[in-house]
């Protein structure tokens, strides 16, 4: 089936973000790192996060994978900078809402995690997805 003109904008939004990753790198302390990865394929995504005063001053990422979790991960971490931490768990919800099987739209909170919309289509693909939200909130906890 040949893709719709939806589906090729957010596939261009997808490779733009894993050729010109935006917030590469880690931080030094006192930011806060978190990791998480997929034990199918064994792709990681590893997040620092400095938080000041409730806000996330400063994100970032590294990690090494399939285009879908680090196009996901620059993403995320240009949706969260700048935000409050209570703010994550709810776009995080949103997210995963939007991606399960017969979930709603993913709304424009979403920022460009919205071009993974088409995901949901492929479920072993959603952990890829997730994967930077499970990094972000470990570094979030500071474990
Ligand atoms: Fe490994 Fe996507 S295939 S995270």
């Amino acid at each position: 089936m040949a893709a719709n003109s939806g589906d090729e904008l957010h596939q261009a939004v997808i490779r733009d973000h894993f050729r010109r990753p935006r917030n590469r790198g880690a931080l030094d302390p006192p930011a806060a790192s978190g990791h998480a990865h997929n034990p199918f394929c064994g792709d990681t995504v590893r997040i620092w996060a400095l938080v000041d005063g409730g806000r996330i001053a400063d994100v970032t990422f590294d990690g090494r994978g399939c285009s879908i979790s680090q196009a996901a991960a620059s993403m995320l971490t240009t949706l969260v900078k700048g935000k409050q931490v209570a703010a994550v768990e709810a776009l995080r919800q949103a997210f995963a809402d939007g991606l399960a099987p017969d979930g709603p739209a993913l709304p424009k909170e979403l920022g460009d995690l919205r071009s993974l919309a088409g995901v949901k289509r492929f479920p072993s693909r959603v952990r890829c997805a997730v994967l930077p939200f499970d990094a972000l909130e470990e570094a979030l906890r500071g474990d």
